[in-house]
């Protein structure tokens, strides 16, 4: 018997799941992405983690592999042996790695996983056209992994990236709107992350053989889930150290975007909330001072407790989904030590 508690043994669960899902979904990855064309492969091979800027190998993989990581988990969730669904793991890995490559040029980000965005080491032009490349390339895989359902699941994987588009620009959107709430939030941030993390889970799913039902199932649990992450993705923006995350602190601030911890802040009726609401609405910029003084007012006025509790809420409601779903045992319990790992992640 282990003297770890609990939670220890869960999040080392959770963790080597993701190494476990990292190794799997890697080769296939790789294999796509060569057969991309050469002025946009060395930019995929950048962003995915094998090449340096100069196109030269480099050893470490890039990024923790969630969505694969959902997408084998629910493989074996309906009984079907993990491996039916290694075309679904790479497919919405690289829609994963599309919306990153826009994303930080629309967020005008200069670093992911600890590196220059592909923006800021290869140009805007040749950003937005790495990105193009990467998601015509997850259509491409998934019409090539035959298997049950497999026009569902295009089908899926294209209503999901339409829905992320969506929910992207709601986020744009709100950076210049004083009026957003907490239910807007959610909207955006089931389009944005949500939704393809519960196409994940229906991909796996399916690939394995699922029914509609259960698949559907699975894919609520993995939205769910996919708020919590985004909840907590808006904590580590704020408080997250860059050291750890390889992402920029504070630039959400400095964008004035409306995360979940801002959004419970403002309208907390405290004198912290009154002054981070007046700050937002000013047209000074977010910076230096005003950003550490941002950054208290979000504590003050219980943003941040706000927000631990809805990413806490949404994972229980993901558990409830989870179980609707009927899942083999012990995929349940990789699943849900996921979920903990995603939920108390410091990167
Ligand atoms: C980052 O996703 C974007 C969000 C949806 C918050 P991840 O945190 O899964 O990114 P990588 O792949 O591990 O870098
Ligand atoms: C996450 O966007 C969702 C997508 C990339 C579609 P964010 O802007 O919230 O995520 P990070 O913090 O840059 O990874
Ligand atoms: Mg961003
Ligand atoms: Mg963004």
């Amino acid at each position: 018997m282990s003297a770890m508690p609990v939670d220890q043994v869960s999040m080392r669960r959770g963790r080597e799941l993701l190494a476990r899902a990292r190794l799997d979904v890697e080769p296939g990855l790789r294999a796509w992405a060569d057969r991309l064309p050469p002025r946009v492969r060395p930019l995929a091979g950048y962003h995915l983690g094998w090449l340096d800027e100069h196109g030269r190998a480099r050893a470490a993989a890039a990024g923790k592999a969630v969505r694969p990581a959902l997408a084998f988990s629910c493989a074996r969730a309906v009984g079907g042996p993990p491996w039916h669904a290694v075309g679904a793991a790479v497919a919405v890995e690289l829609v994963h790695a599309f919306s990153l490559v826009h994303d930080d040029v629309i967020d005008r980000d200069e670093t992911r996983r600890h590196r220059p965005t592909v923006w800021k080491a290869f140009g805007i032009p040749a950003a937005v056209l790495t990105g193009d490349a990467l998601l015509a390339l997850a259509g491409r895989v998934l019409a090539d992994a035959s298997g049950p359902r497999s026009a569902r699941q295009v089908a899926l994987l294209a209503d999901a990236v339409i829905e992320l588009v969506e929910g992207e620009a709601a986020d744009v959107a709100f950076e210049t709107r004083t009026d957003v709430t907490l239910v807007d939030y959610l909207a955006m941030a089931g389009g944005k992350t949500a939704a393809l993390m519960g196409c994940a889970c229906a991909l796996g799913a399916l690939a394995a053989g699922a029914d509609e039902a259960r698949a559907d199932h699975l894919a609520a649990f993995g939205r769910h889930l996919g708020l919590a992450f985004q909840i907590v993705d808006d904590l580590l923006g704020i408080y997250g150290d860059p050291a750890v995350t390889g992402k920029p602190v504070a630039a959400d601030l400095a964008a004035r975007k409306k995360t979940y911890p801002v959004l419970a802040a403002l309208a907390s009726d405290t004198p912290a909330g009154r002054e981070l609401a007046s700050l937002y609405a000013a047209d000074t910029p977010i910076a230096g001072d005003r950003l550490a003084q941002a950054t208290r007012w979000v504590t003050e006025a219980d943003g941040r407790a706000l927000a631990e509790r809805a990413a806490e809420r949404e994972r229980t409601l993901a558990f409830a989904a989870l179980a609707a779903a009927d899942p083999d045992p012990d995929a349940a319990g990789d699943l849900t030590a996921l979920a903990h790992v995603l939920v108390h992640r410091e990167a």
